[in-house]
């Protein structure tokens, strides 16, 4: 089928030679003398690429260009311009046309600028086809999953991550929270400029303090050096505020205040500092419940709240289970630096058809467990079972910050725990994992595994990894040398 081309020009002669030379090119021709006529035609035929004169009678070609800019389907259209007017050409473009000639044109000129603006228009077509395919997205940035709540939450994402509004980021422990914080900021124009996190619940009232808004040394005793407070670390960036119905009710207006004035003043100060962050909160806690319990004031509730995503629990989007297996499987097998492996049948289906209480955070969990339990090329059932019928993670229910450092055992996920068994650093509290030779690891990989999984823990911070494996940073940096760890 050929293009159809609709010709508005109000003087007969130049109609007379432009028709003929379009036939021949062999376009199909319609044609009218003012822009009125061409909107009639408009109305009634599908038109790819309409040329038009700008100086006409009754309707002129500017009236034409900004009558069909109320068209839902627009042809390409080309102006027609002397060379005195090129300024009419350039107004017509602001107007939504794509291209100009200048009159009198030659037949060449005119071949070329209608083939570009179909070719223009068929590639927009076929991106317009595309978009629409991809709309189902299996996955965003480092989210995985396509179900319909997911796919919600990355277009709220893509839209919220160009702006500066403040996020508060609801749902369960363990359901991809802080994923959601950092992948906003990452999708985020400023995603350079530092993300900084902070988790609220794992401080005292007077050391979340100066953690937020920072001191001057000797503003209270133990203030030995000026600290900065995340407000400023962050700046031009995105602040993190985990577990932010942890911040005591003491805390809670000096922290409005920022919001609302955006500056600081930092503990043993007087002169404010500016803030510029985006900021972004999150919470396991049904912040309307701790109002009412006049826990958690309103207003800066109200402060927070300009934008929520709500994360659905892992047992909500069941579909999405399969997808986050293999991703985890993938993972950890870069990770550990060994072959992907292979999930028995009776393996999937009972990680499929588990309840999840621990979220995604206790599925990487069992799969991570598995991958420290054996070294065979597939994970069986024996292999995650022992993780899975029991409660939650225990992990999930603390915050990060506290968790590496504390002493207690129960904090230790299953995965630390089969390290503390596989490399003898709670030997006698744990009995050994397997006397089966075939299955038991070396000294040194079980090392490289506490190592790595430290790393993890510690989120690539080295002194925390030193602290957690009980070993300096020098001694920690050798290891990370000889197993080649980053
Ligand atoms: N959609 C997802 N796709 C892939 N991995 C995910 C997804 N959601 C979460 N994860 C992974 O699961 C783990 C837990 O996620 P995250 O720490 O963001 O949860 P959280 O909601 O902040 O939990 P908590 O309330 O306990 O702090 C992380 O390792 C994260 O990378
Ligand atoms: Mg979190």
């Amino acid at each position: 089928m050929s293009a159809k081309i609709l010709l508005v020009e109000d003087e007969a002669n130049m109609v007379r030679t432009l028709s003929r030379i379009l036939e021949r090119a062999g376009y199909e021709v319609a044609t009218a003398a003012n822009g009125k006529e061409a909107l009639e035609i408009l109305d009634r035929e599908v038109v790819d690429v309409l040329i038009t004169d700008l100086n006409m009678p009754v309707m002129d070609g500017m009236a034409l260009l900004r009558s069909m800019q109320e068209l839902v389907s627009r042809p390409a259209t080309v102006v027609l311009t002397g060379y005195g007017t090129i300024q009419s050409a350039v107004d017509a473009m602001k107007l939504g046309a794509s291209d100009y000639l200048i009159k009198p044109c030659n037949p060449d000129d005119l071949k070329i600028v209608i083939d570009r603006q179909l070719e223009l228009r068929s590639l927009r077509r076929e991106v317009a086809n595309l978009k629409r395919e991809v709309q189902r997205y299996q996955r965003y940035g480092e989210l995985i999953g396509d179900d319909p709540a997911m796919q919600r939450i990355y277009q709220i994402i893509a839209t919220v991550s160009q702006n500066k509004s403040t996020v508060l980021i609801t749902g369960a422990s363990g359901t991809g929270k802080e994923l959601v914080a950092r992948t906003l900021h990452a999708k985020s124009p400023w995603s350079r400029a530092p993300f900084v996190a902070v988790n609220c619940g794992a401080f005292t009232e007077s050391l979340l303090d100066s953690q937020l808004f920072g001191h001057r040394r000797g503003a209270f005793t133990g203030a030995i050096n000026d600290q900065e407070g995340v407000f400023q670390a962050a700046t031009g960036g995105t602040l993190f505020l985990d577990e932010i119905s942890e911040i005591p009710l003491g805390l809670q207006g000096k922290f409005l205040r920022a919001i609302q004035e955006r500056e600081i003043t930092p503990l043993g100060t007087t002169r404010p500092v500016k803030v510029d962050v985006r900021l972004v909160a999150a919470s396991n806690k049904d912040l309307r419940e701790q109002i009412r319990r006049g826990e958690f004031r309103e207003d800066l509730f109200y402060r927070l709240n300009v934008v929520n995503i709500h994360l659905p629990r892992l047992a909500e989007r069941r579909g999405d289970i399969p997808a986050l297996i293999d991703h985890f499987i993938t993972e950890f097998s870069r990770q550990y630096a060994v072959a992907p492996k292979h999930l028995s049948p009776a393996a999937r289906d009972r990680l499929i058809g588990h309840d999840w209480p621990g979220n995604i955070r206790e599925l990487q969990n069992t799969i991570e467990r598995a991958f420290a339990m054996t070294t065979a090329d597939t994970i069986e059932l024996e292999d995650i079972a022992p993780g899975l019928p029991a409660a939650p993670d225990t992990r999930s229910a603390s915050p990060p910050a506290t968790d590496v450092s504390s002493p207690d055992a129960s904090a230790l996920s299953p995965i630390d725990e089969a390290l503390a068994t596989d490399v003898g650093m709670a030997a006698e509290s744990v009995p050994p994992a397997t006397y089966d030779l075939a299955t038991v690891i070396t000294l040194e990989e079980a090392e490289r595994r506490a190592i790595s999984a430290a790393l993890r823990q510690a989120r690539g911070n080295k002194n925390e990894a030193a602290r957690l494996l009980h070993i300096d940073r020098q001694r920690l940096y050798r290891k990370m040398e000889k197993y080649r760890l980053s």
